[in-house]
């Protein structure tokens, strides 16, 4: 097991009607910009009974960050934050709306830094930020307790990741019942995005960590049997409160700390979606299967050990690898997330594009062992066509 240091500073704050415990965690005289998405929240009811258990409180309300939150959306909501002097952020949805708030948190605490040097340092200059709470609409991206955010900027075709300690919210209310009105699509998102983040932690070379590896597992066959159940059960909290805890488990620190980590697939698909628009997910169902083949023998350890531990197949076998990725690229199409460009019309992806972007934001040596270069990069998204 290699060395690390784990921080897991969020309070979780778990379970139905965890909304009215919100008091509890700000402080009386706190002046809060509430953040969300485009309306998701206004027809569920869930603004509704944050703004009830907050009535106390001096709010100001900020409507309208998008999936793949934007650049220039964050900016007015930074500026907005200035104007009404705000000291606290509450985010209510998705990744997109807790992510955008992550910078828009940065960016009025850092008032004479330009916001996009904050992204293009990768969030190296956020020296500080407002503290932020969060509510979680759609399980996925684990943005609820750890200390990231991906801030897109269409007019320059960029998706960029940035990561900071002072990112981490300082706690997040988890009810499963807030998922109940998320679509097919959104549901078999957050599976399969929690599932790549799993991979991404899990799938390298092993370093002995036994722990980190069951905990993997465990993630991985527990999305792998509710995943399916989520889409058919719409309302079933159990079903969708394992479904909630695993995208958080997956990528709150734990599970990558003292391991290698890939994070190729992710590299690849964020610039598949400054590119082509895709869902964030969509991207990782359409690059991991693919890249998985193509890393075949740089994998072959890890991969035997999934066949073996995640799809109760013989690791005696070579083709159990094969298996395993065929298994893999069937668990997503059906949660109804296609594994290649043509399920998404795309029938002649921008590879060159693609390739471009990763050349411009210097993914040119991805993988745990950093071997996966541009030709490697392209050779998998040919392959995924
Ligand atoms: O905008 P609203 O109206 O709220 O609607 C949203 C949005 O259209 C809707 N939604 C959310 N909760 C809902 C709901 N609809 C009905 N009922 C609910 N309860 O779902 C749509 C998608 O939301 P979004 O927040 O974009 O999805 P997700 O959570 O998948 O976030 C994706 C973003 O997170 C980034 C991605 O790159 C992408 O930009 N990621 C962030 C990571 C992190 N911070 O650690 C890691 C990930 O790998 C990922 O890159
Ligand atoms: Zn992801």
């Amino acid at each position: 097991m290699n060395n690390f240091l784990l921080s897991t500073p969020t309070r979780i704050r778990f379970g139905e009607g965890q909304v009215s415990s919100l008091t509890k965690e700000i402080p009386k005289d706190a002046n809060i910009l509430l953040t969300m998405g485009s309306g998701s929240i206004k027809k569920n009811g869930i603004l509704k009974a944050v703004l009830n258990s907050l009535q106390e409180y001096k709010i100001t309300l900020f409507e309208g960050i998008e999936a793949n939150p934007e650049f220039d959306t964050l900016v007015k909501a930074i500026e907005l934050g200035k104007n009404e002097s705000v000291d606290h952020i509450i985010a209510v949805g998705g990744g997109s709306v807790l992510d955008g708030s992550k910078l828009i948190a940065a960016g009025i605490a850092n008032p004479s830094i330009d916001p996009w040097e904050i992204v293009t340092s990768g969030g190296k200059d956020a020296k500080r930020a407002l503290p932020i709470g969060a509510v979680l609409t759609l399980p996925a991206t684990g943005s609820e307790s750890n200390g990231n955010a991906v801030i897109s900027r269409r007019a320059t075709g960029d998706k960029l990741g940035i990561a900071s300690p002072h990112f981490y919210p300082q706690f997040a209310i988890l009810d499963p019942t807030h998922t109940y009105t998320l679509d097919e699509r959104q549901i078999a998102n957050g599976v399969v995005d929690a599932f790549v983040h799993t991979m991404e932690q899990y799938l390298t070379y092993p370093v002995n960590a036994k722990i980190q590896d069951r905990f993997a597992e465990g993630i991985l066959n527990t999305l792998i049997e509710e995943g399916p159940k989520a889409l058919q059960e719409r309302d079933n909290y159990d079903v969708r409160a394992n479904v909630m805890w695993s995208a958080t488990m997956a990528l709150n620190g734990l599970i990558g700390a003292g391991v290698p980590q890939d994070w190729a697939t992710h590299m690849i698909g964020h610039e598949i979606t400054a590119v082509h628009g895709l869902d964030h997910a969509q991207t990782l169902a359409i690059v991991l299967p693919s890249l998985m083949s193509h890393q075949k023998q740089a994998k072959r350890e890890k991969l035997l050990q999934y066949a073996e531990r995640v799809w109760s197949l013989d690791p005696c076998e070579e083709e159990s690898i094969d298996r395993a990725i065929l298994l893999t690229r069937d668990f997503f199409e059906k949660m109804g997330t296609s594994t290649n460009f043509s399920g998404y019309g795309i029938d002649e992806p921008y590879i060159s594009q693609i390739i471009n972007k990763l050349d411009e934001h210097g993914m040119r040596a991805l993988g745990e062992h950093g071997k996966i270069d541009l030709d490697a990069s392209r050779e998998i998204l040919e392959a995924a066509c």
